[in-house]
Formats: C-alpha cells, sequence, structure tokens
C-alpha cells in the first residue's frame, strides 16, 4: 500500500485516497480551450445546463405522474396542473427546457458545422454529437406520448407505423415496438420506461463520451487555426498568458461560460413564465381518443423538417420513406461528404458558404411547410424542398468541397 501521511486539510486528505488534485488538474485547470473563441463555443456548456434542469424538473413530475393509459392524462392535466403546488410550474420548466433544448442543439450543430469543427481529427467529436441528437429525438418523442394526449396517441401512430414501411418484417416490427395491433397501455408503458430511464441513462453516457472525445483533438477556434497545445500550456504555466494562444478550463473558460448561462436563463425563466404555450400543442389538451383521428397530425416544430421530407414524395410512400431514412442519418456522414480537408470558417471558403446558408434557408422552408395541412401548392414546395435537402448533402456538397481541394493544390490535409 501506498504511504499515507498526516493530512494537512480535508484536500489533502481526500487526494491522498482519491488522486483528487491530479483529477482536478486533468479535468479543469489544465485542461485547455483556444482562446479565439466566440460566445457561439458555450452552447455546450448551456445544452449540459438545459438537460440538468431536464432531469431535476423529471424527477419532480415523475412523483405524480401515472403511467396508466386510464389514468396518464389526468395524473399531467389535473394532478400536476392543478392539485399539486408549482406542479404546473414545474411542468412548464420541463416543456420549454425540452423545446429550448433542440434549439439549442440546432445552434451548437450548425457552429460546429458553420467552422468545420467536424473533421480533421475531429470525426469522432461529430458522431458522438450525432448519437446525442438522435437518443435526444428518441427521449423527447417519448416524452411526448406521455400525457396520452390526442397528439401524444396519434404522433405515436403515425410515427411508429413508420416502421411498417421496413421490407418483410415491418408490420411485425411495428406490432413489437407498440406491444400490440394498435398504440395501447402497452405502448404507453415502454415508453414511459425509455423516457424516464434507459435513454437518460444512455444520454449520460454519450455525454460522458463527447466529452472524452474533445480531449485529443481539442475545441476547434474561429480560424481553424492548428497550433502546438503543448507549447501554448507551456507559455501560460510559466505566466505568459498574454502570448499563449490558449487558455485553463477552469477558472478562465468556465466563468465565461457561466455568464452566458446567466444570461440565457434570464429568457428562459421568461419564456417559461410568460410564453410556456410555444412549447405545448392546444391539441394534446384533450384526451387521446383512438376513434377520433385529428384533421391534421404534425410532429413537435425540431422533429418538422424530417417530417416534411417524408410528406415530400407525396406521389410514392415508399420513395418518401427512403429519403426519410436518409434524412435521418446523413448528417452523421457530414465528415465524410466533405472533401476538403480545410478547417476554415464558412466566410473563408466561398462555395461552401453559399451550400450553408442554402442548406439552413431549405431546413426553415422544410419546416414551415412540415407544420402546414398538405394541400394545394403546399404539396409541390414541400417537394422542391425535399429533393433539394437530398441534392444538398448527396451531390452538391461533395462536389464543392472536391473543387475547393482541388484549387487548394488538391492535397487530402
Ligand atoms: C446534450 C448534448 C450535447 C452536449 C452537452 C454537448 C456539449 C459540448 C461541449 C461542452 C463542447 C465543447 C465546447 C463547445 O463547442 O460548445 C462541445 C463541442 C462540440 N460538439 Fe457538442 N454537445 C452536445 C450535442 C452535440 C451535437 C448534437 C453535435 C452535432 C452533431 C455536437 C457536436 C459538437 C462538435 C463538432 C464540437 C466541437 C466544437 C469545436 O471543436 O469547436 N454536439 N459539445
Amino acid at each position: 500500500m501506498a504511504e499515507i501521511k498526516k493530512a494537512d486539510g480535508f484536500i489533502d486528505w481526500l487526494d491522498q485516497r482519491l488522486g483528487v488534485k491530479k483529477l482536478t488538474k486533468v479535468l479543469m485547470t489544465e485542461y485547455w480551450i483556444p482562446k479565439n473563441i466566440n460566445f457561439l463555443w458555450a452552447m455546450g456548456v448551456v445544452l449540459t445546463a438545459l438537460f440538468t434542469i431536464l432531469l431535476v424538473s423529471g424527477i419532480f413530475l415523475l412523483m405524480y405522474y401515472k403511467p396508466d393509459a386510464n389514468m396518464a392524462f389526468d395524473s399531467v392535466n389535473y394532478t400536476i396542473m392543478q392539485e399539486v403546488a408549482y406542479g404546473w410550474l414545474w411542468r412548464h420548466i420541463h416543456a420549454v427546457a425540452a423545446s429550448m433544448i433542440f434549439v439549442i442543439l440546432y445552434i451548437h450543430m450548425f457552429v460546429a458545422i458553420y467552422y468545420g469543427s467536424y473533421k480533421r481529427g475531429r470525426e469522432m467529436i461529430w458522431v458522438s454529437g450525432m448519437l446525442l441528437f438522435v437518443t435526444f429525438s428518441a427521449e423527447a418523442f417519448s416524452g411526448y406520448m406521455l400525457p396520452w394526449g390526442q397528439m401524444s396517441y396519434w404522433a405515436a401512430t403515425v410515427i411508429t407505423n413508420l416502421f411498417g414501411g421496413i421490407p418483410f418484417i415491418g408490420n411485425d416490427v411495428v406490432e413489437w415496438i407498440r406491444g400490440n395491433y394498435v398504440v395501447a397501455d402497452s405502448t404507453l408503458t415502454r415508453f414511459f420506461m425509455l423516457h424516464v430511464f434507459l435513454l437518460p441513462v444512455v444520454i449520460m453516457i454519450l455525454i460522458v463520451v463527447h466529452f472524452y472525445s474533445l480531449r485529443i483533438p481539442h475545441v476547434n477556434n474561429q480560424e481553424g487555426e492548428v497550433f502546438d497545445f503543448e507549447a501554448e500550456e507551456k507559455k501560460y504555466i510559466e505566466g505568459k498568458k498574454k502570448d499563449s494562444k490558449v487558455i485553463p478550463f477552469w477558472p478562465v473558460f468556465l466563468s465565461k461560460d457561466i455568464f452566458v448561462i446567466c444570461t440565457f436563463m434570464i429568457f428562459f425563466f421568461y419564456l417559461v413564465c410568460y410564453h410556456y404555450e410555444f412549447a405545448m400543442d392546444p391539441v394534446n389538451f384533450d384526451p387521446a381518443n383512438s376513434l377520433k383521428t385529428p384533421t391534421h397530425i404534425y410532429p413537435e416544430w425540431y422533429f418538422l423538417w424530417s417530417y416534411e421530407v417524408l410528406r415530400g414524395f407525396f406521389f410514392s410512400a415508399n420513395l418518401g420513406l427512403i429519403a426519410f431514412g436518409i434524412a435521418q442519418v446523413i448528417f452523421f456522414f457530414l465528415p465524410w461528404l466533405d472533401r476538403s480537408q480545410k478547417v476554415a470558417p464558412a466566410h473563408k471558403r466561398p462555395l461552401f458558404f453559399i451550400w450553408y446558408w442554402l442548406m439552413i434557408i431549405d431546413l426553415i422552408v422544410l419546416t414551415i411547410f412540415g407544420k402546414l395541412p398538405p394541400e394545394g401548392n403546399s404539396i409541390y414546395i414541400g417537394f422542391v424542398a425535399s429533393i433539394a435537402f437530398l441534392f444538398l448533402f448527396l451531390v452538391a456538397l461533395p462536389v464543392i468541397t472536391i473543387m475547393e481541394r482541388n484549387k487548394n493544390g488538391g492535397a487530402k490535409c
């Protein structure tokens, strides 16, 4: 056994047993972040804060929620919203945080795309981030079912039906997911388990993997500049803080992040108190009724773009399903669809810059039309926007980035 000396304080006592000083160095005071970044790099920490809010508010809701098709609606709309002291506040916090986490996830993703933070050694950061995105989507979808309102029921019916498109085994898969021929109590209980246990655990593991994957390639910076981190760390430790291109995670970087989190929280609680309705669908205040289909079924706003890709191919359900399948996975492959290894902000990559903004506009158009009923000209606009989405990722991106690579002398790196 290692020699244990008389401790000169509590920290020293812990350090001799758990190595807390080394751990603090590795994780905090000697974890280096580039100086040349802006407030958009705080979104990762805002996401961590929002996830914590979701966990805490979720635990309070769990104390009164009943995962039973006959009681779920009342447990949310009467018990939590009207009978339990401040139950409404926890519900509003949970619903607004669920919507806001997608706003911030999209900002975080599109900032990474803008600055090329997904490539040249950062592929695993991107892939672990995408796994987080998919798991969050499943978490949001399973949560949407729990109030057992009309939209919960019918969105679950439509989305689980999609698996029926899998060749040969589709119908069996749908039945397996639902635990019944139709969406029923068995579906609610298994989605409840996923929402409160399995998916949150997977998310926590993935967050650790995501943070770990940042460790070796390090966080990118506004210019995509590559520099010797060890040499810059040395300068900082030697006291040449101004000359060094890096800052320690704690206390310097995190104190700036905490400022961004506090500013964000003012806006967040303003929404919770005054505009929570944007995070809740009015149709979901009617109890689930398997005999009454709502006139227009749509998912939450953050899934609308991919839902529109599905509906865009209005003349063929199979084509729609294939396009939808591609839309679900295409972002995973971004580091390899982008054939240029140049890491630089989009405004320094002219063709990529145009591609980037066309992609954002297309996603906005898909989101708007995903919410509208599929009638009249909307159908054709949805179709064009869906084709444009596939074209932008499968054709335009590889082509323009190959052109960019050739212009830069053809070098891959
Ligand atoms: C709850 C979900 C997530 C959390 C808590 C999280 C957290 C973080 C944190 C703390 C950072 C470092 C600082 C920063 O750039 O903000 C980071 C970086 C990064 N994240 Fe995430 N992230 C999440 C989801 C995602 C998603 C969905 C993607 C997209 C696929 C993604 C891709 C990236 C990339 C590429 C970087 C590197 C940025 C750079 O090097 O400049 N993350 N993330």
